[in-house]
């Protein structure tokens, strides 16, 4: 589900800055910037260093603030992602947000948006752009590498380029959401709202790591909306929700219950994080309410003080519409109320490739002058977006065992870094442009094909491939290569070996 915003409001606020305020930390994109720019005090990056390829795209819409004015569109090819890398601290949990706001005059594609392994959600803002809106879609993750890496997929349901306006990155305090086990799921945003209110987007400096509180009014029917003199003290919060949100909340009379469709729309069938946030405007006394979300109670006898509480639910299960309803007990004194609220589909990790192999896979990748396009994010996962010429074990230890990079065009060496890859059985390269030496494999114990042929690799075959057991095709021939074939390979049983076409000192044995 994407979240809308209008484009002019974002982030048009303009507010003094105290120098007590801290600035949310973290990296924030500028996507087909060319320059640096500074807004509310935040400095936003262009996206040059964090991605390659794609198009930059000034947008000519009038008064669009800056993250809405430039855009990056990437090629669309069907299972291929390209993805912003971004450095983080090793187990910070991130707030990430991106935005979405068309250059276009056509309809917007509909493509898919990946969070370092796991497929996090389709991104479809032809609503939002029908009524000039962007869209922004937010998840809670952790870090769990020095890097993470956020990644547009072509899926197969439009024909148009995916594209992306702003990439935000923000730590969170690690009391946030904290009942969530980030290392095995994520969070994705579906509603984050201020009920009751009806003023612009609560965000920083309000909220210190500039979540959006969407204003929320009940209208079908209306309930009414109240000012509250809450005192509510949100740094006992562990999710630390901004002070206004309780500061307008949405009440029905003495014992009157409230119903509220809420969140809005239709929510695919899975489990769901909600935290609902009360405070009491009574200084008299209490409010006791009973909470049930579609008929299922939620929480009995809440007993709603002035200094404001959040009850969350950490796995609730939701499908299609929502509705909450909350009943005021016999012992309360006012009616019903409601400050703010969360919901986050709570999203299974897909899982990453094993560090050992994007370490190599990397060194691979710097020693090539010309990668594969998409070679980035991480290798393997998720599956149907795995990179080009790559294959992976299934299971829940993902490595890579298989190369076949043949006939790309490519040139460079080829990285010693690829002995570290010691789930490989096949290296295919052949037909391409690779120059110097073939690197010591002898670490590859399940190696059984090395494709090296109709390339320029040069010096010396090393003798070490004969201690490869498993192998049983090794092609070289037409390459650079010159010396002796060692007598670890020739006649060795089992062994297919192709050597015409180098520059041998002596004729290779026939
Ligand atoms: C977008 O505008 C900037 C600044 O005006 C300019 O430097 C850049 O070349 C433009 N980019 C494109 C793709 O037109
Ligand atoms: C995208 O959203 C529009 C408007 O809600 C809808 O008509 C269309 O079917 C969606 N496209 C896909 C591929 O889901
Ligand atoms: C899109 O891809 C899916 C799975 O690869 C396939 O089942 C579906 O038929 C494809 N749809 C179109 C319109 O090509
Ligand atoms: C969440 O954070 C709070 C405040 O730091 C702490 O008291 C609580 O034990 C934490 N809960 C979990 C499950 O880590
Ligand atoms: C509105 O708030 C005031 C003070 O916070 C409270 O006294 C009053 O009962 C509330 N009205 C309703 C309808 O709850
Ligand atoms: C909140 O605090 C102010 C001043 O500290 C006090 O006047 C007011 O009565 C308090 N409100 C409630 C609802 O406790
Ligand atoms: C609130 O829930 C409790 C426990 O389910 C029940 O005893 C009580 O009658 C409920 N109160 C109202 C007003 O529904
Ligand atoms: C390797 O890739 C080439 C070109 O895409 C393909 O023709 C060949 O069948 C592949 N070989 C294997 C063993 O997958
Ligand atoms: C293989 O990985 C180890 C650490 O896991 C590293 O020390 C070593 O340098 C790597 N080997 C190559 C050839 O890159």
């Amino acid at each position: 589900m994407s979240l809308s915003l209008l484009p002019l409001l974002l982030l048009l606020s303009l507010l003094p800055l105290s120098l007590s305020l801290s600035l949310p930390r973290g990296t924030l994109i500028n996507c087909g910037a060319a320059v640096k720019s500074e807004i509310d005090g935040r400095e936003w990056l262009p996206d040059t260093g964090f991605v390659s390829g794609g198009t930059s795209r000034n947008l000519t819409t009038p008064g669009l603030v800056p993250i809405l004015s430039t855009a990056r569109s990437f090629p669309n090819y069907p299972h291929r992602k390209f993805c912003y890398t971004v450095h983080v601290y090793r187990n910070a949990k991130y707030m990430v947000r991106t935005t979405y706001y068309y250059y276009g005059s056509d309809s917007p594609p509909v493509f898919d948006q990946i969070v370092d392994g796991t497929f996090w959600a389709v991104i479809n803002t032809t609503e939002d752009y029908a009524n000039g809106m962007s869209s922004y879609y937010e998840g809670v993750f952790l870090a769990q590498g020095k890097t993470m890496s956020v990644c547009l997929g072509s899926n197969n349901y439009t024909e148009s380029d995916p594209f992306i306006s702003a990439l935000e990155f923000v730590i969170l305090e690690d009391s946030l959401y904290n009942s969530t086990d980030f290392k095995s799921h994520g969070l994705s945003l579906v509603a984050r709202n201020g009920f009751g209110y009806t003023g612009p987007i609560i965000r920083y400096p309000d909220d210190q790591f500039d979540r959006f509180w969407v204003p929320f009014e009940e209208l079908n029917p209306l309930i009414p909306i109240n000012v509250s003199n809450s005192n509510a003290s949100v740094s006992g919060m562990w999710n630390m929700p901004p002070s206004k949100v309780f500061e307008s909340e949405l009440t029905t009379g003495q014992a009157e219950a409230m119903e509220l469709d809420w969140p809005p729309g239709s929510v695919s069938e899975s489990k769901y994080y909600i935290a609902l946030y009360f405070a009491s405007g009574d200084s008299s006394g209490s409010r006791v309410i009973n909470i049930s979300i579609n008929g299922v109670q939620y929480y009995k006898d809440l007993d709603v003080k002035p200094g404001g509480l959040v009850v969350y639910a950490t796995q609730w299960p939701l499908s299609g519409s929502t509705r909450i309803t909350m009943t005021p007990s016999g012992r309360s004194i006012g009616g019903a109320l409601i400050n703010a609220g969360e919901v986050f589909d709570v999203l299974p990790l897909g899982g990453t490739t094993l560090t050992r192999d994007v370490i190599a896979l990397q060194g691979v990748k710097q020693s090539l002058q010309n990668p594969p396009p998409g070679w980035s994010g991480d290798p393997c996962l998720p599956r149907q977006y795995s990179w080009t010429g790559i294959t992976c074990s299934s299971g829940p230890r993902v490595r890579v065992v298989s190369l076949n990079l043949t006939s790309m065009g490519l040139s460079g060496s080829l990285s010693p870094r690829i002995a570290n890859m010691t789930a490989l059985s096949n290296i295919l390269l052949g037909k391409n442009k690779f120059t110097g030496p073939i690197p010591d494999l002898s670490s590859l114990k399940l190696l059984e094909k090395l494709h090296l042929e109709d390339n320029h690799f040069s010096g010396n075959i090393p003798s070490s491939l004969g201690s490869i057991d498993s192998l049983h095709e090794l092609f070289l021939q037409n390459n650079c290569l010159t010396g002796e074939v060692p007598d670890s390979l020739v006649g060795k049983s089992g062994l297919d070996l192709r050597t015409s076409g180098n520059s041998f000192s002596a004729p290779p044995p026939t």
